[in-house]
This record gives structure tokens, sequence and C-alpha cells, in this order.
């Protein structure tokens, strides 16, 4: 357990919080090395086939810490800014390329930096009370470290301008309308639901989700033939891990006739759960 970040383990789910709860979670530097740390020993655990990021008390986390983050790193000077910047798109970029699924489970309050993390989570649900905003504009500066291009990620181009401009915040459930999370539900719903979908996801073959969510990041920027290629290449390269899991996966329907693949996972001995 570190300062700035919870988590605990159980049923093959890791759940890690933002834990600054005093602060609404904001990310200061403290939290952005913590996080790194953490998900470094988290990735490759074998009681671990999720990743599931929360938040403790009322926010998911209010973004940067306008403090610790912006005010007293800049008075450090420009290696520290760099320094700062490196920290946290560090753990969003390794959450984007996680070995597990992830998923945020978005709480309450998720503003400005907030959106790289919930970009680097594979799925996102949210609270119906949660508020999602791009405040930057409210204090003087443009959504950076990546948050604009997520912005145009998830929304349209008017959600995008209109939601960057105005500044103004959306509850949970527009952020499911908009695209920003997959489903919003009310808070008591939440967490239960996240555990359901994690259940879910413990059932598939953990080479083929690593292919699968890579793919889906990947092919966004590819033409399609591209694409047609990088995928047979990828999928190639799973097998090259795992050559067992698609054979089984046939058996099963065709000769055992135990499981139809339209309609769930097939049976995997020795799956984390
Ligand atoms: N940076 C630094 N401190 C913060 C931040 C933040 N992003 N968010 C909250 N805090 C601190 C407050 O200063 C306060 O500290 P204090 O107790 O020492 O006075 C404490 O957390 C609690 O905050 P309140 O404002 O009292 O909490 P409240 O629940 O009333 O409001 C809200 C929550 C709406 C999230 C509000 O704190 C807020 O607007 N925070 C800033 C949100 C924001 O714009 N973040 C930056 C986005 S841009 C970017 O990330 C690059």
């Amino acid at each position: 357990m570190t300062k700035t970040v919870a988590f605990d383990v159980a049923e093959g789910v890791a759940w890690v919080r933002f834990n600054r709860p005093e602060k609404r979670n904001c990310m200061n530097p403290t939290l952005n090395r913590e996080m790194m740390v953490l998900l470094d020993e988290l990735e490759f655990r074998d009681d671990v086939g999720v990743l599931v990021l929360g938040g403790e008390g009322t926010a998911w986390t209010a973004g940067m810490d306008l403090k610790e983050y912006f005010r007293e790193t800049e008075a450090l000077g420009l290696g520290a800014m760099r320094q700062a910047d490196r920290e946290c798109f560090g753990w969003w970029r390794r959450l984007r390329w996680y070995q597990k699924p992830t998923i945020a489970m978005v709480n309450g309050w998720c503003f400005g930096g907030g959106y790289g993390p919930l970009f680097s989570c594979d799925l996102a649900f949210a609270a119906e009370e949660a508020q999602f905003g791009l405040s930057e504009i409210n204090w003087g500066i443009l959504p950076g470290g990546g948050t604009t291009k997520i912005a145009t990620e998830l929304m349209s181009f008017r959600r995008a301008m209109y939601h960057a401009l105005l500044g103004e915040s959306i509850d949970g459930r527009t952020a499911a309308e908009w695209g920003l999370v997959n489903e919003a539900l009310p808070l008591e719903r939440l967490r239960p639901r996240v555990a359901e979908v994690a259940s879910k996801l413990l059932e598939k073959n953990p080479v083929t989700l690593k292919a699968t969510k890579d793919a889906i990041r990947r092919v966004g920027e590819m033409t399609y033939d591209n694409a047609e290629d990088f995928l047979v290449r990828a999928q190639e390269a799973a097998n090259s891990f795992d050559d067992q899991g698609r054979r089984e996966g046939i058996r099963q329907f065709i000769d055992d006739k135990s499981y139809k693949p339209g309609l769930g996972a097939y049976a995997r001995p020795g799956s984390v759960r």
C-alpha cells in the first residue's frame, strides 16, 4: 500500500484506486510515481487478470494537481516540468498498453488530465452522478497532455469543440451518450456492474484479450490494407504465445459440443478465477 494509491486484489481483479480523497484525487507528482510503481507490480501477477481503476471518496480524479503539478513544478524550471510530464504520461501510456484488460470505474469528478487515464483504460463505466469536464479553459490553459486528442478520439467534432470551449461539466449519463464511457448507472450499482464485466473478461483467453485490445487501439490509424495485414500478423504472433487456445475452442464446439462460441467462451483449465 502506498500513500496516494490504494489497491486490493480479489478473485482475479486488481481494484486500484486514486487515494487522495481530501484533494479530490488530483494527480500530483507523487501519485504519478506511485501509480507507475503499482502498475509495474501488478501487471504480471498470476492472480491478476483484470485491473480496475477507481477513486476513493467523491472523486475519480479532479485532474492534475494545480498546486503541485503546475505551480510548484514550474517554479523549479523546465527540467522539473518535463520530468513531471514524463511521469504522468508514462503511467498513462503504460496503462494504454497494459498486459491485462483495464476498466475505469468513474465514481465521481473527472476533470482535465483525468481524461488521460480514462482513455488509457480499455473500458469505462461511470456513476450517473459523476461529472466530466474539460475545465482547462476555465483556468486559462488548453486541454494539453493528450487531452484534446482524447476528446477528438472519443467524441464527435462538435461535441469535442463544445466540451473544450465551454468548460461545462456533463454527468455520467451524458458521458455515456457522448462516448466517453461505455455505460452509466446509479452509483450503488457501479461496482457490481464492473465486477460483472471483469468476471466475464476473466473467462476469456488472456493472450487473445491482449492481442484484441492492442489491435483495437492500433488499427484506428491504419489504412484498411495495413490493418488487414497487421491483424493477420497479430494473430500469428498471438498463436506463438498460445497455440492451443483456439484449437481447444474449436474442439469443444465441434467435437464436444460443450459450448457455443456465439454465446460464450470455451472452458479454460487453469484460468485465473
Ligand atoms: N488541483 C489542486 N487541488 C485540488 C484540485 C486540483 N485539480 N482539485 C481539488 N483540489 C483541492 C482543493 O484545493 C481543496 O484543497 P484544500 O482542502 O486544501 O482547500 C480540496 O482539494 C477539496 O476541494 P474542494 O474544491 O473543496 O472540493 P469540492 O468537492 O467542493 O469540489 C471539484 C470538487 C469541483 C472537483 C473542485 O475541487 C475543482 O473544481 N477542482 C479542480 C478541477 C479542475 O479543474 N482540475 C484541473 C483540470 S485541468 C488539468 O488537469 C490539466
